[in-house]
């Protein structure tokens, strides 16, 4: 792999700014002045406090919270909106959840409105993680750079979402989706995650063994491309750096290395750099995601809702991107994986969603925990979540009676049908 040679000076020239037309397109200051229509919301779902979630059009929650004291408050937003496949989805029970029927300069004027919005919720040290598949993923990209700045764009990262397909079309198996993470701005919390070695890829990876003090280690230059007139540029121990490169350190940080023991001397005379394992600490974790596929047997738990996302993933995420007590947002919130994620790590967190299934699958998330996905059989054997969940009823209800009944159906139907 070549590392390219940054130019010593920067070019004068100004950069043209990329952007994306088409019909439709709404100024930003109207976007943030729009008013908000009615939604229902229910607070304190799980008993922690400041939780909310919202029933309705997320623009209008959005827009609500922002002339409600939510400007700049909230540390973390993931979403996962529908991805424009023209598509109806069900959930376990064949029970309609929600269209996907947007597309074209439509969908992305939608996303576009709600992101603008979400841009002023965010607060200046918080993130935006937006999944998306290959259809619209790179339209959107250059919505978030246009919203967010290109220069805030941290990650584009791509995740295997589920297993390797027999495809009986003529290209390649679609397995991948992305997940674009943004920061407001260039100071953001940054928990870097790491996931555990593998002794094969620890193996791989550190190929060799310090004899002194039985860590494994590998081998990298300790010079870098380019040619430097400084320090940096000159002999050190009586040798040049190679052709066109300069040594990576100066003569004195390379020495206080070679004391450390951390230089390995080639027989030659060439050094190298001897970079060790930290097998406590793991692997950081890099911008292909491949251990977060969503429900991949039978037995694993979920709520039923379609589309729902791995909860491992969105721990990773919730872990990395916000601290314990921080505010968590996803206003395409599904059967409310992220809002589960934030909820055991000790956050609060604002859910909306417009569909009235997926209201229900939060609600049952947190009163009644998840279910094995099984053989599409309905039944009531639902499992209790590892935390320790209680249907805590009723909810404070901001809405109609409907929502209520509905909220109450939701936790005690089951039950009240068993004892009729
Ligand atoms: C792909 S699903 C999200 C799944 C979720 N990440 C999970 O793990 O369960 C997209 C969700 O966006 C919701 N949605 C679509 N348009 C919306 C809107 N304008 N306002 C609020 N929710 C919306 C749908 O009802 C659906 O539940």
């Amino acid at each position: 792999m070549a590392t390219g040679i940054p130019p010593k000076t920067k070019s004068v020239k100004q950069k043209i700014p990329v952007s994306i037309t088409y019909d439709g397109k709404i100024d930003a200051d109207k976007i943030l002045e729009g008013s908000y229509l009615t939604f229902e919301k229910i607070v304190d779902v799980n008993g922690s406090g400041d939780n909310q979630l919202f029933c309705g059009d997320n623009k209008d929650a959005l827009l609500y919270l922002l002339s409600n004291g939510y400007r700049n408050k909230v540390k973390l937003i993931y979403i996962d909106p529908p991805f424009a496949t023209a598509s109806n989805f069900v959930n376990r029970n064949q029970e309609h959840a929600y269209s996907d029927a947007l597309c074209g300069g439509e969908y992305v004027e939608f996303l576009r409105e709600r992101l603008i919005i979400m841009r002023e919720l965010l607060a200046s040290d918080g993130s935006i993680y937006l999944h998306l598949d290959g259809k619209m993923a790179f339209t959107m990209k250059l919505i978030m750079d246009e919203v967010f700045g290109e220069e805030n764009c941290r990650a584009f990262i791509t995740r295997k979402k589920c297993s390797t397909k027999n495809y009986t079309k003529n290209t390649y198996g679609n397995i991948s989706d992305y997940i674009m993470f943004y920061s407001k701005t260039g100071k953001y919390i940054w928990n870097r995650p790491y996931s555990p070695w593998e002794l094969d890829k620890m193996i791989e990876q550190y190929p060799y063994v310090d004899e002194k003090t039985g860590r494994r280690y590998k081998k990298v230059p300790v010079h870098a491309p380019g040619i430097r007139n400084g320090e940096t540029g000159k002999a050190w121990r009586g040798k040049l750096p190679p052709q066109g490169k300069h040594w990576q350190y100066t003569p004195e940080k390379l020495d206080e290395l070679d004391a450390a023991g951390e230089i390995y001397w080639s027989p030659t005379g060439n050094p190298r750099r001897m970079v060790f394992c930290e097998p406590d600490k793991g692997i950081p974790v890099q911008d292909i995601w491949l251990d977060y596929r969503d429900s991949v047997n039978q037995a694993q738990k979920t709520t039923g809702y379609p589309t729902e996302k791995n909860y491992e993933m969105l721990k990773l995420i919730v872990n990395a991107s916000s601290n314990p007590g921080d505010l968590v947002m996803d206003c395409f919130a599904g059967s409310g994986t992220t809002l589960g994620a934030a909820f055991e790590l000790g956050r609060q967190w604002i859910g909306v969603d417009c569909g009235k299934e997926s209201f229900k699958a939060v609600i049952k998330r947190f009163t009644k925990g998840l279910e094995s996905y099984g053989d599409y059989v309905s039944g009531n054997t639902y499992v209790q979540c590892e935390m320790d969940l209680l249907p805590k009823c009723p909810f404070e209800v901001w809405g109609n009676e409907t929502t209520k009944d509905m909220i109450l159906q939701t936790i005690y139907g089951d039950e009240e049908d068993e004892n009729t």
